[in-house]
């Protein structure tokens, strides 16, 4: 009698959950961060748009796999040539997830939560050949700068309102609260413009 070898066992792929972001997934967000952009990541031009800014309220998202965070994707506040909307970014899932559709689930939730939360507009810089497929486009962002060097084609946008970006001209600027850490930062500053200052 010949014995078959047995069926390996299928190892179906581990649920993964997206929750909002918590103060305790600062560490491992970090880390994936460097790991999917580099250690110089913090010099990319839209960082210039993220430096000392808090996220939008209630806009920053974790995709959690196992007990561990392998996904993370947040939004700031800002001005696109005067007309308000969100950046979108990072989005990033951890190398050992990919292709499980949690990048796809995360951009899902959160803009159905920025929708949610009564933004009208989000824009990003990435590649149009990924985010293309939720609807991003370069058809109201022609006329948007960034403060510093990008690429034209990877500024791309999408209207959570219809028209949200009617007019939408000039130059992109944070217009978010300030990140709760950057305020002793700025308060050494000023200590050491003006000593005698409490
Ligand atoms: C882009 C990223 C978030 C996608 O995460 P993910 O969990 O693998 O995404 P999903 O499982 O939902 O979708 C995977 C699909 O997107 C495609 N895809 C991934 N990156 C892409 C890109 N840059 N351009 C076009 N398609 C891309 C995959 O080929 C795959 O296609 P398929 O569905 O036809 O197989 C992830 O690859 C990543 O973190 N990359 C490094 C950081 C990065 O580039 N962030 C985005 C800034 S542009």
């Amino acid at each position: 009698m010949t014995v078959l070898p047995k069926a390996p066992p299928a190892y179906p792929a581990a649920p993964f959950t997206i929750r909002n972001e918590r103060a305790a997934d600062v560490a491992a967000r970090e880390a994936l961060l460097d790991t999917c952009f580099g250690a110089n990541r913090n010099l990319r031009t839209c960082q210039r748009l993220r430096n000392g800014q808090a996220p939008a309220d209630g806009l920053a998202f974790s995709a959690v796999r196992q007990g561990r965070m392998v996904g993370t994707l947040r939004f700031w506040q800002v001005s696109a040539g005067r007309v308000p909307a969100l950046v979108l970014g990072p989005l990033a899932v951890d190398p050992c997830c990919r292709k499980l559709g949690i990048g796809r689930a995360l951009m899902k939730h959160a803009l159905a939560a920025a929708a949610a939360h009564g933004h009208g507009a989000v824009i990003l810089l990435g590649d149009a050949p990924y985010y293309a497929r939720f609807g991003f486009s370069r058809r109201k962002t022609g006329e948007l700068s960034l403060p510093g060097p990008f690429e034209r084609d990877r500024l791309l946008g999408l209207e959570l309102r219809e028209g949200a970006l009617d007019g939408a001209r000039g130059m992109i600027v944070p217009t978010g609260r300030a990140a709760a850490q950057s305020r002793p930062r700025l308060a050494a500053k000023l200590r050491k413009l003006v000593p005698h200052a409490a």
